[in-house]
């Protein structure tokens, strides 16, 4: 089936240019698992590429074939082909057999799925998938009052020739985003849970939150619009 990203593949890279602030904390992660890492919704290989750049084999899930193909190409081009093993597939039923120590989630990629059953099938899958005190970590937001009303409704030139709007729907906290410039456009959906939603959902997947950080260098999180996870499958 089609993905919403088919048609942004070739603006992914440039429209996500200033996202770079997640880097360093996601390689560190897969460092420290010391891989092979699981990433659902692997996009363009924004993570993936300088993970296998640290020395550690990726899985990359992506229900976007284009966005794949990117991936591919950036990982041939940085030569870590080999340690990028790209799988499309839908994260809800990643297609891997193996068992790892660490799955990854970036960059909000969870808040595509739209409903809890969604949800749940997901972090089930991520439970089946590790190793026994293996760690899930990923990052979602939630928005703020004052970034709904400022961006509600209106085009705005994210990066030069690329443009994005937001259209909040408060009420079924769903944004749906358009994105739009000379490579491609498209409008995509992200539905937006509390964190406590996200860490009850977690406890009936299964998993132990370790840690629940409001940015990326590991600051508590304080009630902001982000927050990063780190969650555990317990030992048996
Ligand atoms: C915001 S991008 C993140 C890409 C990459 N992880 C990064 O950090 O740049 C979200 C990605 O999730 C993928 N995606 C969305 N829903 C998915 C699903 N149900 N199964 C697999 N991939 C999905 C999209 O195709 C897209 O590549």
């Amino acid at each position: 089936m089609a993905s919403s990203y088919d048609s942004i593949a070739a603006l992914y890279d440039p429209w996500s240019r200033s996202v770079t602030e997640d880097v360093d904390f996601y390689v560190a992660e897969a460092r420290k698992a010391g891989g092979p890492v699981v990433e659902l919704g692997v996009g363009t290989g924004r993570i993936a590429v300088p993970t296998a750049q640290a020395g550690v084999r990726v899985i990359g899930i992506d229900s976007s074939e284009r966005m794949l193909d990117v991936c591919r190409a950036r990982a041939e081009e940085a030569g870590v082909g080999e340690l990028v093993d790209l799988r499309p597939g839908d994260l809800r039923h990643p297609p891997v057999k193996e068992r790892v120590t660490l799955v990854t989630c970036p960059f909000r990629a969870l808040l595509h799925l739209e409903s809890d059953e969604e949800r749940l099938d997901a972090l089930q899958s991520v439970h089946g998938l590790l190793l026994p005190g293996g760690r899930f970590v990923f990052d979602v937001f939630a928005p703020s009052r004052d970034d709904v009303l400022e961006t509600h409704g209106r085009w705005l030139e994210r990066e030069p020739g690329i443009w994005e709007r937001a259209d909040w729907d408060t009420d079924r906290r769903l944004l749906t985003l358009s994105v739009r410039g000379e490579a491609g456009e498209t409008r995509m959906y992200l539905a937006w849970r509390s964190p406590e939603e996200w860490r009850h959902l977690l406890e009936r997947a299964g998993l132990d939150v370790v840690a629940c950080y409001g940015w990326f260098d590991l600051r508590p999180y304080d009630g902001g619009e982000d927050s990063v996870w780190i969650a555990r499958r317990p030992t048996d």
